[in-house]
This record gives C-alpha cells, sequence and structure tokens, in this order.
C-alpha cells in the first residue's frame, strides 16, 4: 500500500497529525498496535492545561513561566510560548469537534487546580479527559477518511539510498510482515515508561518501540534518562489516580491520618516525599472522607471505580493507599521547533518526542497540550514534505530480512517465559534507576540489562499459532524495551548531577556547570551506544563525557 503520510500512533498526537495532514488533502494512515485506548493519552484522566480566562487571575505569561518553573532547566523557550499561546485555541476547537469539557451555569469552562500551577487551569471531563479527547479525534479521523489500521503494529523504518521509503510492519491477525510505502512518517507512538513492568500507570504496550526503532535508523535521541513518577498509583496495581483527586482536594496522609506534604507540589518533588515517607516505614493514603460523595461521583468518578475495582476500597468512607509509579516518559526522538527529526521527511511529536517543553519535569496537563499542539505541527508539516517528494522504492531484501526475523521467534523453541522476564525488567528498573538512584544502583540496573539481552535470544513463542498470537508482539515489545532501558540507564549514569525528575543521591544538586546540557543518544554501530552531552557553554560543541559501551 502507499500513503503519502503514514502516522505510527493512536493516541492524541497521532490522531491530531492524521486528521491535519488528511486536511491538506494526503492519502493517511494511521497504525495503531492495539485499541487506542490503551495509549497514555487516554491514560492522562485529569485534563488539559488552557488559559482561557485572560479577565480572570491567570495569564499566558503565568502558564509559561509556571512550565519554565517546573521544569527545572533544559527548557525550550519558544516552544513553550508558542504552545501556551496556542492552547485556548486547542481546547475551543476540540469543544467544537464535540469533546464535552465541563462547564459552569454562564457556558465558561470549568477549570481546576493541579500541581505547579499558580491557577485553576485544567479543563477537564470528570476523569476522564484523555479517554473523551482520544474518542472524539478518532471519529473525526474517521469521518475525515483517514485509515485506522488498527492491531498494525510498527516494526521499522526502511530506507532506499539512506531516504525514508516507507515502514515494515506486523499485521497481527496473521502475523505477516508487510510494508507500507509513504513519501513522509510522523512517529507518534508513545513513551516508555511501560517499561517499569508493575511500577508503572501505563500499558505494558508502552515499551519506547517506536524510539528504538528511531535508535535502529541512526536516529538521534534526547534526555532518555527524564522519567516521570506519578505521585499516587494505586499500591496494589499501579493504576492512575489522577491528580484530579488532589486538584479536587483529596488529602495525602499517612497512618496516623496526619497531612505530611503539600499535594499541588510539582510531581518529582511529590513523588520524592512520598517515596521517602515510605522508605521511613510510613504507608501513605489519599484521604478523599471529607469530599462529599456526591462531588466525588461528579468530578471523581474513575478514581471511585478504580478504588473499589481494584483494592476493594470505597474513598468515600476508607483511606485508598497509593504510591509513585512511571508514568511518562519526558525523553524520546529529538525534535526541532517544527517536529522536524534529524531524518528527513521524518517528524515526530507526542510523548515519543522531545519538544523541550517538559524540561526536566512535566506539568500535569501539560501532555495533552503538547500532544495536540504538536500532533498538529507535525501533521501541517508532514502533509507538506509529502507534497514536495516522490515515494522512494521499499528494500525488500530488508524487508525479507524482517520476516526471518519474525519466523525466527514463532518457530524457535522456547526457553524463557516472557512474562516474568517483563516483569524482572520492571522490577529492577524500579529498585536500581527509578526515583532514586546512584552510580551503584545504575550500573546494576545496567548489568541487569545486558544479562536479559544475552538471555532473550532465547525467546520464542510457545504458542506458534500466527492468528492474533498476543505472545510475539510481547516478544518483539521486551526486545525494544531493553534497548530502551540501556539508553535510559547509560544516560541517567552520564549526568552526574540531580534536576527535575531525575534524582541522583550521589549528586544530589542541580549542575548547571557541567549539565544544563541536553543528552543525546546514538547508535554508533550494532555493538555500540554513544551518550553525549550538548554543551550548553560552547553551542553545539559535543561534550567530552561521552561514553562508548561495547556490548559483548
Ligand atoms: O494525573 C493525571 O490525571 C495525569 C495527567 C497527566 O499526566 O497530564
Amino acid at each position: 500500500m502507499l500513503y503519502d503520510v503514514i502516522v505510527v500512533g493512536g493516541g492524541i498526537s497521532g490522531l491530531y497529525a492524521a486528521l491535519y495532514a488528511r486536511r491538506a488533502g494526503n492519502n493517511v494512515a494511521v497504525l495503531t498496535k492495539s485499541n487506542p485506548f490503551r495509549s497514555n493519552s487516554a491514560v492522562a484522566s485529569g485534563g488539559i492545561n488552557a488559559v482561557i480566562d485572560l479577565s480572570d487571575v491567570d495569564s499566558v505569561t503565568r502558564h509559561v513561566n509556571d512550565t519554565i518553573d517546573g521544569a527545572d532547566g533544559l527548557t525550550h523557550h519558544v516552544n513553550i510560548e508558542n504552545m501556551c499561546r496556542e492552547a485556548p485555541n486547542i481546547v475551543e476547537e476540540l469543544h467544537e469537534m464535540g469533546v464535552s469539557f465541563e462547564q459552569r451555569d454562564d457556558g465558561r469552562l470549568h477549570q481546576r487546580a493541579f500541581g505547579g500551577a499558580s491557577a485553576n487551569r485544567t479543563c477537564y471531563i470528570a476523569d476522564r479527559t484523555g479517554a473523551a479527547i482520544v474518542q472524539t479525534l478518532l471519529m473525526r479521523c474517521r469521518d475525515e477518511g483517514v485509515h485506522i489500521l488498527a492491531n498494525h503494529k510498527f516494526l521499522n523504518i526502511t530506507k532506499y539510498k539512506e531516504k525514508l521509503s516507507g515502514v515494515t510492519v506486523l499485521r497481527r491477525r496473521d502475523s505477516q510482515v508487510i510494508a507500507l510505502a509513504c513519501k513522509s512518517l510522523v512517529l507518534a507512538g508513545g513513551g516508555y515508561a511501560g517499561i517499569f513492568r508493575g511500577h508503572t500507570t501505563n500499558s505494558q504496550e508502552s515499551s519506547g518501540d517506536v524510539i528504538a526503532a528511531a535508535l535502529r535508523a541512526d536516529m538521534r535521541l534526547s534526555n532518555m534518562e527524564f522519567v516521570q513518577f506519578h505521585p499516587t498509583t494505586l499500591s496494589t496495581t499501579g493504576a492512575l489516580i489522577s491528580e484530579a483527586a488532589r486538584g479536587e482536594g483529596a488529602y495525602l496522609v499517612d497512618e496516623t491520618g496526619e497531612r505530611f506534604t503539600d499535594e499541588l507540589q510539582t510531581r518529582d518533588r511529590l513523588s520524592r516525599a512520598i517515596l521517602r515517607h515510605i522508605l521511613d516505614d510510613h504507608k501513605v493514603y489519599l484521604d478523599f472522607r471529607h469530599l462529599e460523595e456526591s462531588f466525588i461521583d461528579n468530578k471523581l468518578p474513575s478514581a471511585r471505580k478504580k478504588a473499589l475495582n481494584s483494592a476493594g476500597i470505597d474513598i468515600t468512607k476508607e483511606l485508598l493507599e497509593v504510591t509513585p509509579a512511571a508514568h511518562y516518559s519526558i525523553g524520546g526522538i529529538w525534535t526541532r521547533g517544527d517536529t522536524s527529526t534529524d531524518m528527513p521527511a521524518v517528524f515526530a511529536c507526542g510523548e515519543c518526542a522531545v519538544t523541550g517543553v517538559h524540561g526536566a519535569n512535566r506539568l500535569g496537563g501539560n501532555s495533552l497540550l503538547e500532544g495536540a499542539y504538536f500532533g498538529r505541527l507535525a501533521g501541517i508539516e508532514a502533509g507538506r514534505a509529502a507534497s514536495k517528494r516522490e515515494f522512494q522504492p521499499i528494500d525488500y531484501a530488508y524487508v525479507e530480512k524482517e520476516m526471518r526475523r519474525i519466523d525466527q521467534v514463532i518457530e524457535g523453541e522456547s526457553r524463557f517465559n516472557i512474562n516474568s522476564m517483563r516483569k524482572n525488567l520492571g522490577e529492577e528498573l524500579f529498585l536500581h534507576a527509578g526515583v532514586f538512584k546512584n552510580e551503584e544502583s545504575l550500573t546494576t540496573g545496567l548489568e541487569y540489562i545486558h544479562y536479559l539481552m544475552q538471555k532473550s535470544y532465547g525467546l520464542h513463542c510457545v504458542d506458534k499459532d500466527r492468528h492474533n498470537n498476543v505472545e510475539l508482539p510481547s516478544i518483539l515489545e521486551f526486545q525494544n524495551a531493553q534497548f530502551i532501558a540501556e539508553a535510559m540507564v547509560l544516560s541517567a549514569l552520564e549526568r552526574r548531577e540531580s534536576r527535575g525528575v531525575h534524582f541522583r543521591e550521589d549528586f544530589p544538586v542541580r549542575d548547571d556547570v557541567y549539565f544544563n546540557a541536553a543528552s543525546y543518544v546514538r547508535q554508533m554501530s550494532r555493538d555500540y551506544i554513544q551518550v553525549s552531552f550538548e554543551n550548553a557553554i560552547q553551542n553545539n560543541f559535543w561534550y567530552s563525557l561521552r561514553r562508548i559501551l561495547h556490548l559483548d
């Protein structure tokens, strides 16, 4: 099949990109590896930030400043300003498309408090905002003629003479590898917080597939060490209890019933405060009991349902035990302000991309905004690029190699259990590369990743049936997860300072002399990964902390 524009990912950024590329007259396909409602966009429940009422206490400048202050450095100011300025138009556009943001009697939108924000600016639909937006965009894409290829798992970018020619895809219904040609490509396939399996709000599918494919295609990744932990997730399952809960007045208390921290500080600080309290042998709970039952049912219905279904807790009467879990990857594919990457005709947006708007720590409510704003831009730019390019031939030798790789994973004799390996990786990362880390813990984590990499050559499907085989994508995701984990841990080892979500116990202070700079990761060859830093003092100079690791 030939498409002018292929978009990988069916979250808010991917759907926005597809819609705008389509509106420019392109033939557009969106690839989603499973159900779009498993995307992180659909998980982000609490809302989307936008300054709606300028006559009130808020202003775009305050939104910009809060975003910069919360980020703890490494921000791209122009991108932040553009995004925050456009936020009200995005909310209005979504509203017009049919997203029913909650409104006051006078027609103005309700806005709630969120962490790190100096005013109430988070627009919402109860505590299921992301899912409501994805649903509307999906319908709009279908109505406007975007091809949604569900259950098509993106494998790799294909090139002809170093130019983009298309993508290889695993068609899950029959486990066939197919090649799709395109003139331009938008990578919007989400992040990698799902690799912290057992300690994450993400589905296990958020394993950084798109980012790993970009690395294999010799593209540059950036800031991979920055993974945001959400402060309040169910201690039983890691399911997200939205920041909306604290924004609407729920307290954080310990077993004594005492509040011990500021519930609406930024997520990096709050996650550390909660985890320190837990490590000091306390239990931490969300307390909703002072809120009216009807208020909870109106504003926080998903939190109430999740607590009951997953923990057996009625939050109107009982405390709900919570703990931090990996929620959002700030690092990913390096991009310019117009979403272009270092590979011509390839654009990236949403969680898989680094746009610099989150710096080293993201404010809640800014991810849906980033997805919408940069998704729209990526769609416009990819549409424009497609109109200027010709299709390139697909390299079928490469496609055959992919087919053989898939055959080998299906047909080989399995020696290991994929589920326990994924769980072990998650445990190891949480312990050694989680909220707190140091040289020793990160080195231990890295050794474990390399151990898994050696073992995973022995991973094959137990079930040999090619029809909707669920093990196969799991194994492929796990292979990607290991490369992402390695890039993340190596970058964390090299960033010998603490800033934002990256907290090094052995370097607890922010170091603006050496590290006020983005980190970069590149695959130099099959066996080498390079981590380097952009030196902020000498622009475009590759900082000498360069590390070359040989995997043998
Ligand atoms: O807590 C939340 O509802 C998450 C929102 C976000 O990640 O932006």
